[in-house]
């Protein structure tokens, strides 16, 4: 399989032998975690290209919340390293968005001030901070009003109100867990082209866990298939279809079959025995 191309994992794919990368925005190296004496990740290795959504989609319990959490920061790793353009994380601007969103926002401000948050603890001034978020606001044609208060929100509001949160502070990387999962048809197209745009317009590496395949696939330069614990890659398919890409995308054949190869690699982890 020649998949390969951008999204390299730099030991494992084949025979462990090392791929050379270049311009590699994310680079993880030998990455180690054990819970409670059971491994999860046993030196994971993966470079991310710059620029690129990277979709990450495997069987349940593999490890996709706790790999993205560890390179995020928000969770240790127990051994091995990540790197952001050869920088450290605390030398990185990093946005991620949680999967529950109904507790990632604070509830006793504003979608405004949720928004603006970040921007003011970077020090910004007021005048800079409202034309940060008027920004947003046009990048995501917001009709609500962002005065409300979180619970006076519909779902799909409050998690384009914990994206833009998330993007305020114009990070390198994006992290999205999930961002979907509770939202409706309607929503799950608007912040699926939403998050397509605002990476085609910045350039901002995204790396989304998502249990839906076709999610997965429309968003995604590559699709990184990880196995059961302990957790490697099982594959890395890259679907260079032309971006926009449209709802109506999902039913051209070349998204219909890369989600078919995807599938079936799945199907293959999913069965093999525990
Ligand atoms: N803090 C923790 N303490 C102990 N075990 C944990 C912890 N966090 C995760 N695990 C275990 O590690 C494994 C991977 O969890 P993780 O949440 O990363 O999986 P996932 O692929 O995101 O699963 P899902 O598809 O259900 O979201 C699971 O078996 C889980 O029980
Ligand atoms: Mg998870």
């Amino acid at each position: 399989m020649n998949t390969q191309t951008d999204l390299i994992p730099n030991k494992t794919i084949s025979k462990g032998v090392a791929v050379p990368t270049k311009r590699a925005h994310v680079t993880i190296q030998n990455l180690c975690k054990d819970f409670a004496g059971i491994t999860l990740y046993k030196n994971f290795n993966l470079d991310i290209k710059k620029g690129k959504i990277v979709s990450v989609f495997g069987p349940n319990g593999c490890g996709k919340s706790t790999l993205i959490n560890m390179v995020a920061g928000l969770m240790k790793m127990d051994a091995g390293q990540v790197l952001f353009d050869g920088k450290t994380l605390e030398q990185t601007k990093i946005g991620y968005v949680f999967q529950n969103y109904r507790d990632a926002l604070f509830p006793w401000m504003t979608a405004w001030d949720n928004i603006a948050y970040p921007l003011k603890r970077m020090g910004m001034n007021k005048e800079q901070v409202k034309s940060r978020v008027e920004e947003l606001i046009n990048l995501f044609e917001i009709k609500f009003s962002l005065n409300q208060y979180p619970y006076e929100l519909s779902g799909g509001q409050q998690q384009t109100t914990s994206i833009m949160r998330a993007l305020a502070c114009e990070p390198e990387v994006l992290f999205l867990d999930e961002p979907f999962s509770a939202l409706d048809f309607e929503m799950t197209l608007f912040i699926r082209e939403k998050l397509q745009e605002t990476n085609i317009k910045t350039g901002v590496t995204m790396v989304i866990v998502s249990h839906d395949l076709e999610d997965a696939v429309f968003l995604a330069d590559q699709i990184l298939l990880l196995t059961r614990r302990p957790t490697q890659i099982a594959a890395l398919l890259d679907f260079n279809m032309a971006r926009p890409r449209r709802a109506e995308s999902v039913s051209e054949v070349e998204f219909i079959k890369i989600k078919a190869q995807a599938l079936e690699i799945f199907k293959r982890e999913m069965h093999k025995a525990i």
